[in-house]
């Protein structure tokens, strides 16, 4: 997988994604970064990249030329079109459905506006996907494009060292994620759940997916519709649905 990042702020997303878990696939090559200056293609002798708007109103609106040449010189030795993804809070939510989806392409490009926005017409012209992080805005594309990566990437073989780790997590099966525990057994005089101190991996497991499954009721019911339930599983809500004071 090779992710492409178009930005006003490379330093941003080589400082954000270099670092922990990413920076140390990144250095595996287990996947790429591209980060390309969106500035190094103005033509301007300042280096401008923006302008006022035209109609008038707040801000600064990024010029589509400079955006453009950088995305043809990005494209230009790439066999297929890639999938050109604008970071926006007016694209669709970002979720893991999507990060899984997205993890099957072979190249991805990251386009991260800022100030107002860009120019409408090169956004007409290359992008493919318009995808926000939450209802919220920020000031630039580059968190939203950190996020969507390091979501991304973590699901590519070998960006975890435990390769069970990506599936046990929360959303993996539209459930949330049970608690966890570590040493030492008691900490302010609360025990680690005796269960756990058992060594019985069937009790360990029922246990678990009990507590995703009371989790995921008592926080986020709505992703009970999505999930993907056994049997047990829709028994085991009905018990706890029927103790539990909603
Ligand atoms: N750019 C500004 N706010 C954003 C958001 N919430 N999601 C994606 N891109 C953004």
């Amino acid at each position: 997988m090779r992710f492409h990042v178009m930005t006003l702020f490379p330093d941003m997303i080589a400082n954000g994604l270099g670092t922990s878990i990413t920076g140390r696939a990144i250095e595996n090559h287990i996947f790429d970064l591209n980060i390309v200056n969106i500035r190094d293609y103005s033509k301007d002798k300042h280096k401008h990249v923006d302008d006022y708007p035209y109609g008038g109103g707040a801000g600064m609106v990024m010029q589509p030329g400079p955006v453009y040449d950088c995305y043809q010189d990005l494209i230009k030795d790439m066999k297929h079109k890639p999938r050109v993804i604008y970071m926006t809070p007016q694209g669709k939510v970002f979720s893991q459905a999507i990060a899984e989806e997205l993890s099957k392409e072979e190249e991805l490009v990251f386009l991260c506006g800022h100030y107002e926005g860009i120019d409408e017409r090169v956004l007409e012209e290359i992008v493919t996907d318009e995808l926000s992080i939450g209802d919220y805005v920020l000031t630039g594309g580059e968190l939203p494009a950190m996020v969507m990566i390091d979501s991304i990437s973590r699901l590519i073989p070998g960006v975890l060292n435990n390769d069970d780790s990506a599936e046990y997590e929360s959303f993996q099966d539209g459930l949330l994620e049970y608690p966890q525990y570590t040493r030492p057994v008691t900490f302010l005089d609360k025990k680690v759940p005796d269960v756990l101190l058992s060594g019985h991996h069937g009790n360990i497991a029922k246990w678990r997916r009990e507590q995703s499954l009371k989790r995921t009721l008592l926080r986020r019911p709505e992703l009970l519709e999505a999930a993907q339930l056994s049997k047990e599983d829709k028994k085991t809500l009905e018990k706890l649905k029927k103790n539990i004071d909603l």
